[in-house]
């Protein structure tokens, strides 16, 4: 049994609030990799932004839980080289599915786990939220629960059509699990092609896809019913269309991919919004910069080379959603 405070990181108990006061969100990237890491630490100390490193499902298979947790402690380390003093960062369990699964992360070091149990019948989800609230806190991790059912895949939990949260159910699903936020339904999903074309317009100039916008009415009603109380937003990538161009002009193909547009995420966050989850953005900064440096240097076979030049687009991407859409520059 570690303590998260004995290597360094902060839950996010204290951050949420300061975030739904300044009405600023908090990053929320997902890792998988070095380079990963190193440019969201980077852009992070750079910016003096409070960050969530978070580890899916999917992270654990490639990389392995306990390395992805000593790379996190590394990563502690390495903020302070880079001269920030007293790094605000958080290690977060994303899409935790199990009791024993969040429990191995409160016992390894995680300062914060999420149990989505938003699949589950109603009771069921508060159920096994509660029975991971009881063992995280008392070890004071924080914990995200997940109301709502967002479209496409949700690690294994495939949903063809989302369900938007029910704002009559948040306050008695809050008081009953004691969760610590509440990732809701609003209209975003995971990946890069959060909607169908027929859901979207198209915008006559450019013919690129216009997607509907966010459920912002639900937002304010569950804002009313839990003042204050900390909201957060999962599948929140923008997809940018200049790495999309950069992939498909240099052998990729991405057709019609489309994510949430920036305006509505700067919008989120200045209401109890106060984590925004992005990790398709960084998979298509990593991609475009890949790809370019194998169309123009094709006899370059050196991967420092070429996950340099990715490195340095992610770093730049966090940066840009640090700065320019959540508003966490300086909080930390
Ligand atoms: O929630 C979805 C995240 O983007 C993680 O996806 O399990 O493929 O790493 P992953
Ligand atoms: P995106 O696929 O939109 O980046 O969402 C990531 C996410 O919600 C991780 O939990
Ligand atoms: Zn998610």
């Amino acid at each position: 049994m570690v303590s998260f405070k004995e290597i360094g990181l902060v839950n996010t108990r204290e951050m949420f609030k300061k975030a739904v006061a300044g009405g600023y969100a908090i990053p929320a990237f997902n890792f998988n990799n070095m380079e990963q890491l190193q440019a969201i630490i980077m852009a992070a100390a750079e910016t003096k932004s409070p960050v969530i490193l978070q580890v899916s499902k999917g992270a654990r298979n490639y990389a392995n839980q306990t390395l992805l947790r000593y790379m996190a402690e590394g990563a502690v380390e390495y903020a302070k080289e880079l001269g920030w003093e007293k790094p605000q960062i958080v290690l977060h369990l994303d899409h935790g599915d199990s009791f024993e699964l969040c429990k191995s992360c409160v016992d390894m070091g995680f300062s914060s786990v999420m149990i989505d149990a938003s699949s589950l019948p109603y009771e069921d989800n508060i159920a096994l939220t509660k029975k991971v609230v009881d063992y995280a806190h008392q070890h004071d991790v924080t914990v995200e629960a997940e109301l709502g059912v967002l479209a496409g895949v949700e690690d294994e939990v495939a949903a063809e059509e989302s369900h938007y949260t029910r704002p009559e159910e948040v306050i008695d699903f809050a008081t009953r699990t004691g969760c610590d936020s509440l990732a809701i339904s609003i209209g975003t999903s995971h990946g890069a092609y959060k909607f169908k074309p027929e859901q979207c317009t198209r915008d006559p100039k450019t013919g690129r896809l216009v997607p509907p916008p966010l459920a912002f009415d639900v937002l304010h009603e569950i804002e009313k019913k839990l003042p204050g109380f900390p909201i957060v937003l999962h599948g929140s990538s923008s997809v940018p269309q200049n790495y999309v161009d950069i992939i498909n002009a240099n052998g990729g193909k991405l057709p019609d991919a489309v994510g949430i547009p920036e305006e509505q995420l700067r919008e989120a966050s200045k209401s109890a919004v106060c984590k925004i989850n992005i990790d398709s953005d960084s998979r298509l900064a990593m991609t475009a910069a890949v790809r370019k440096v194998f169309a123009e240097k094709p006899g370059e076979f050196d991967p420092r080379k070429y996950l340099g030049p990715a490195r340095d687009e992610m770093k730049k991407l966090y940066m840009d959603k640090i700065v320019n859409v959540l508003g966490s520059n300086g909080k930390a």
